[in-house]
């Protein structure tokens, strides 16, 4: 209830209540007091008066003379509040009555009662006995209002009442200057209190008034406010440091953000150049391989032409001149030299062995010839091949994808066949599809020289090299697969990484490029090998865009 009440009012308003409080229980205390002695005086002035009544009426009572009991009991009209008595005899009947003429009512006596008083609700009633000589002579009943408990009582409560507001002004006035002892100083620590939590200020200090429970308390709240401004000041400093380096840190990373910037940019060239460097590695490995290629078509061909030669140099020609000779000799007796002479018989014979020899050489002849435009063709086939894919780089055409894996087997063919690698195709059916092919080839030349060398290194008798195409949901799959040197776990984990190799001959650019360009054909590239000596599977995933115009299906291998 008091609860926001200021404390100076809750001070006073306590002060007050139990001033009033102390007051009032007094009051009543006094007033029950009051009551009692007002009845106790009222007992004894009445009995005093019944015994008075009784004295004076005895003579009467003896000589049965009522008149002058009546009279002695009309005495009574000198008290304004005895409004009825009554004298009985000793037998206990009414002798003498007295009724104040203020009464409302008739006054009935009651029957003889033993001695005794009594109030009932607004009256007061007393018996008491006569006695004469030791003898009972009669009785006395007097019956009396209470109108003088009552205006006593009011003139109590007067009293009481202008005592209580006198003491509730004295109270009120004492304690509005007392209370400001206690409530002067708490209202102060509260305005400080205020200021600390407004403005945040730790610098305020409160002012104490003496060395009680107040004044220690308010010591308390100033040493807690020097402490409380102390681990400011240092969280103040900690903040200011640590703003300090939040902005240098913020710089640097600012910097560092710009340097990384700069760096990134930098590899974003980097890597377009390298991508543009093994392009051309890639397109100088197809250019190498085409040169190794038709340099072994060449051999071939000066073989045939050198074959071809000598059997022009070195054939029958020579015989037909000879026998031209022999038949322009013997013009005129040439019928005479076949059938008589010794060596002329035998010409005949000679001339169709002669002829059989020089149509079985023009055969040889024209044989090589046609394996040497063959081999021509092939040198023809590769070099246009080489300029298709040089030109093609980077552009998107329908490829049939065995036709390319065909292309590549070709251009390593003359590698592969050096080190005693067999080939072989396990080539699914699949449409023709939508592909750089120059980037496919770069790939799969790659793999395949990769595992050309591993094979080598293996050193064993089978070297072989799988190519396997498959057609996958939604992409296609091209493994080159050796049973080569394998791949030690620690080794296939940075496969593809720019610069790995274990080859003293090697770069270790080729797996990187080719990882690079499978991601630029929208697929990916993968290496799996079971450990060392146990040859290694490579495979390029490629996604399957099918072709608009489809080719015919030709299966490969
Ligand atoms: N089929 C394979 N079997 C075993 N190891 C392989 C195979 N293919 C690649 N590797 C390993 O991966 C390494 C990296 O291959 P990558 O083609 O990137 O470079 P390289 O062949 O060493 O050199 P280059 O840059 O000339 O191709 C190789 O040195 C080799 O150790
Ligand atoms: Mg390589």
């Amino acid at each position: 209830m008091l609860r926001n009440v200021p404390i100076r009012r809750k001070l006073s308003i306590i002060v007050m209540v139990a001033t009033c409080a102390a007051l009032l229980v007094a009051a009543l205390a006094s007033a029950a007091y009051e009551i009692v002695s007002y009845r106790q005086s009222m007992v004894r002035s009445l009995s005093t008066i019944a015994l008075m009544i009784g004295e004076n009426s005895s003579a009467a009572l003896t000589f049965n003379d009522p008149v002058s009991a009546r009279q002695t009991l009309l005495s009574l009209g000198s008290y304004p509040h005895i409004r009825g008595a009554a004298l009985y005899d000793s037998y206990g009947h009414v002798f003498a009555t007295y009724a104040s003429s203020a009464r409302a009512h008739p006054f009935r006596p009651p029957a003889l009662q033993a001695d005794g008083y009594r109030f009932i609700d607004d009256r007061f009633e007393l018996f008491r006995t006569m006695t004469v000589a030791g003898e009972s002579a009669g009785a006395v009943y007097i019956e009396s209002d209470l109108a003088e408990i009552y205006a006593g009582l009011r003139r109590f409560a007067w009293i009481a009442v202008l005592t209580i507001t006198l003491a509730f002004g004295v109270g009120y006035l004492l304690s509005a200057r007392l209370q400001a002892a206690v409530s002067g100083q708490i209202s102060h620590l509260a305005e400080v209190v205020g200021i600390v939590a407004t403005k945040q200020d730790y610098s305020v200090r409160a002012s104490k008034g003496g060395q009680d429970e107040l004044g220690r308390l308010i010591d308390g709240f100033n040493d807690m406010l020097s402490r409380i401004q102390a681990q400011d000041a240092e969280l103040q400093d900690a903040r200011d440091t640590l703003e300090r380096r939040v902005a240098e840190r913020t710089r640097e990373l600012q910097e560092e953000a710009l340097e990384r910037q700069q760096a990134q940019s930098e590899l974003i060239r980097t890597h377009e150049q390298l991508m543009e460097a093994s392009r051309f590695a890639g397109m100088a490995e197809i250019a190498t391989n085409v040169l190794h290629d038709v340099g072994n078509v060449l051999n071939s061909v000066n073989v045939s032409a050198s074959i071809v030669a000598d059997s022009v140099m070195h054939g029958k020609m020579d015989a037909l001149g000879r026998l031209s000779t022999l038949l322009e000799q013997h013009r005129n007796d040439f019928v005479h030299y076949v059938s008589q002479d010794e060596r002329g018989r035998h010409l005949p014979e000679y001339l169709r062995t002669l002829v059989e020899t020089l149509i079985q050489e023009c055969r040889s002849s024209v044989a090589e010839l046609e394996l040497l435009r063959k081999n021509v063709d092939h040198i023809k086939d590769i070099v246009v091949m080489q300029q298709a894919y040089a030109r093609v780089g980077g552009v998107e055409s329908s490829a049939n994808l065995n036709e390319l894996v065909e292309d590549s087997l070709r251009l390593n063919a003359a590698a592969l066949n050096r080190r005693g690698v067999e080939p072989v195709r396990d080539l699914a059916i699949i449409g023709p599809l939508t592909i750089d092919k120059h980037k496919v080839l770069q790939v799969l030349v790659n793999l395949l020289r990769n595992a050309n060398a591993a094979c080598e290194e293996s050193g064993r008798a089978e070297k072989r090299v799988t190519v396997r195409t498959r057609r996958r949901a939604g992409h296609v799959e091209i493994s080159v697969i050796d049973n080569g040197v394998g791949i030690t776990p620690e080794n296939l984990s940075r496969i593809f990484q720019h610069g790995f190799t274990t080859r003293a001959t090697g770069h270790g650019f080729g797996l990187h490029g080719a990882a690079l360009a499978a991601r630029d054909l929208g697929g990916s590239l993968s290496a799996h090998s079971d450990g060392v000596g146990c040859g290694a599977t490579f495979t390029l995933r490629l996604p399957y865009v099918p072709s608009a115009a489809r080719s015919e299906l030709r299966p490969v291998g």
